[in-house]
C-alpha cells in the first residue's frame, strides 16, 4: 500500500471530523496499576456508531461518490460494526445501503444497521458466506459491493491512529484483527507520524487465520468458533490486508474468549466503559503478556463498545 500524502490525510480529516470530533485517549490509573505500565487507552467506542470503523466507511463512501460511483446504491457484508459505518456514511452521501449479515448476528448491531436506513439481508451460517452473497447480490442489481478491506477504508481509520500518536507514542500498541483495516491503519498511521511504536496484533484463539498466516507467511483459512468476538471472527485472510501485516507487524498474539471476557469485566471496573468483545481483545493481550510490560508505555484501543445487552449481563455475572 502506497504511503498516505498530506493532502490524502488532511481531506479524510476533513470528512471524518465533519461527521464526527476525534476521540479521546486517556491513561487510566487502575488499569496502569493492574498492567504495571503507562497505559493509553483509545476511546474509539465514543464515535457515532461505537466504534472506529466509521471513520473508514465516511472516507470511503466519500471517495466513491466523488469519482461518481455508487449511485444506484452499495451492499457489504458485515458483522456489524463495518455495516453500521456504511449505513452511516451512505446515508451521508444519500445512497441506499443493503448490508448482509450471517444468521445469528447480534440483534443489537442488526437493530442499529436498521436504524440508520440500511437494508438488512440475513444470509449465511459465517462472515464468509454473507459476504459471497452480498457478491453476487451486487452482480445481479447493479450495487456497488464495499469491501471489508480497501486503502480508502484504511485512510479513514488511519486518522484515528493520527489523533493516538500524535497525543502519546507509546512503546507497543496491541491492536485486534478481524479483516485487518485496523492494524493496517495502525501501521500506515506510524509510517504518517514517523513513531517507533511496535505493533502487536490479536486475534482470537478461536478464529487464527491471521495468526496461522502471520506463522505461515502466506494465506491459511481457519475454523472460527469465537462466541464473544465476533468483529474478529475471520475464516479467511484478505491477501491485502496479509501482505501489509507481514511487513508491518511484530507479533501476532492470540486470546481466548475467557480471557475477552475478563478484559470486558476489568474494562467495565477500570474505567466504567462498555466494550464488545473485539473491544476488549486488546487488552486481554496486555494482560496475557504483562510481564514483557513493565514499565513500559502501551497502547490499547477500546475499538468498540457494541454487546448485546444479554451477552453483557453474563459476561459481566462470570468470574472473576
Ligand atoms: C470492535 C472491532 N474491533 C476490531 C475489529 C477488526 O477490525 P478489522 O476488520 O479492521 O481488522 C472489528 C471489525 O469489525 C470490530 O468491529
Amino acid at each position: 500500500m502506497q504511503p498516505f500524502t498530506d493532502a490524502e490525510v488532511e481531506n479524510a480529516q476533513a470528512v471524518v471530523y465533519a461527521a464526527m470530533p476525534p476521540t479521546p485517549q486517556y491513561a487510566w490509573p487502575l488499569l496502569a496499576q493492574r498492567l504495571g505500565a503507562e497505559v493509553w487507552l483509545k476511546h474509539e467506542n465514543h464515535t457515532p456508531v461505537g466504534a472506529f470503523k466509521l471513520r473508514g466507511g465516511l472516507v470511503y463512501m466519500h471517495q466513491l461518490r466523488r469519482r461518481g460511483l455508487g449511485g444506484a446504491g452499495v451492499i457489504s457484508a458485515t458483522r456489524g460494526n463495518h455495516g453500521q459505518s456504511i449505513a452511516l456514511a451512505a446515508r451521508r452521501e444519500g445512497v441506499p445501503a443493503t448490508i448482509v449479515v450471517p444468521l445469528g448476528n447480534s440483534v443489537e448491531k442488526n437493530a442499529a444497521m436498521r436504524a440508520l436506513g440500511a437494508t438488512l439481508v440475513e444470509h449465511g451460517q459465517d462472515f464468509q458466506q454473507s459476504r459471497e452473497h452480498a457478491a453476487a447480490l451486487a452482480e445481479q442489481h447493479g450495487l456497488h459491493f464495499v469491501p471489508s478491506f480497501h486503502r480508502d477504508l484504511v485512510l479513514g481509520v488511519a486518522t484515528g491512529w493520527i489523533e493516538f500518536f500524535r497525543a502519546v507514542q507509546p512503546d507497543l500498541v496491541f491492536v485486534p484483527i478481524g479483516q485487518g483495516s485496523g492494524i493496517a491503519a495502525c501501521a500506515m498511521a506510524r509510517a504518517f507520524t514517523g513513531v517507533k511504536t511496535r505493533i502487536l496484533g490479536v486475534v482470537s484463539a478461536h478464529a487464527t487465520a491471521y495468526l496461522d498466516s502471520f506463522r505461515a507467511g502466506h494465506a491459511v483459512s481457519a475454523p472460527v468458533s469465537t462466541v464473544l468476538a465476533d468483529g474478529m471472527a475471520c475464516r479467511v485472510p484478505d491477501a491485502d490486508s496479509l501482505a501489509l501485516i507481514l511487513r508491518e507487524v511484530d507479533e501476532v498474539i492470540a486470546v481466548s474468549d475467557d480471557e475477552v471476557a475478563h478484559a470486558m469485566r476489568v474494562l467495565f471496573s477500570d474505567t466504567h466503559n462498555v466494550a464488545e468483545g473485539a473491544g476488549a481483545a486488546s487488552l486481554a493481550a496486555a494482560l496475557q503478556q504483562r510481564d514483557r510490560l513493565q514499565g513500559q508505555a502501551v497502547g490499547l484501543t477500546l475499538c468498540g463498545g457494541n454487546v448485546d445487552r444479554e451477552l453483557f449481563a453474563k459476561v459481566l455475572a462470570g468470574a472473576p
